[in-house]
């Protein structure tokens, strides 16, 4: 069975906290840090993100100074994303968005919308790459 590869990515606090009190990106704790997570983005062939992570850190999920970029894929029950997304406005991977219960928005622009489980949506978003590696950013 050809099944992905997932690695999960997060960075946590010596007290146990992934975020701030006002939910915003707190930065990077030293370079080497920053360059680890750069790393680990340039093995992925996906990067799959919650719909709350993208709000909130206004992601773009791209990869610097790479040719090939990985698919950008986002997770959320209706797909409700403002068009004036940084996602939707900055050139790189293709875009699928995995509404699980049916998209209310289905025109976001270059995205294609999938239906259904997580499970699904990883198999079938797998087959629109040559390798098999997910990297799970939020
Ligand atoms: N420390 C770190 O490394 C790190 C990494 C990433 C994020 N963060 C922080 O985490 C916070 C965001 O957390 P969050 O609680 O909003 O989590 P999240 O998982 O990013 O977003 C939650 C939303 O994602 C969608 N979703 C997630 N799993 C789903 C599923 N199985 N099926 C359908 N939809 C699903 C839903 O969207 P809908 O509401 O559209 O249904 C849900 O409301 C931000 O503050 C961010 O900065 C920290």
């Amino acid at each position: 069975m050809n099944r992905p590869w997932i690695s999960a990515n997060f960075a946590i606090s010596a007290d146990g906290k992934i975020t701030n009190v006002a939910q915003r990106p707190s930065g990077w704790t030293s370079k080497a840090d920053h360059a680890r997570f750069l790393a680990l983005r340039k093995g992925a062939d996906a990067l799959l993100v919650g719909r709350g992570t993208l709000e909130a850190d206004r992601m773009t999920m791209t990869v610097p100074d790479q040719e090939e970029q990985p698919l950008r894929c986002v997770v959320s029950s209706k797909g409700r994303i403002s068009p004036d997304h940084p996602l939707f406005q900055t050139a790189a991977g293709p875009i699928h968005i995995l509404a699980t219960e049916g998209a209310e928005n289905p025109d976001l622009p270059g995205a294609t919308f999938h239906q259904g489980s997580l499970a699904d949506f990883l198999e079938e978003t797998n087959w629109c790459v040559s390798r098999t590696r997910f990297i799970l950013v939020g």
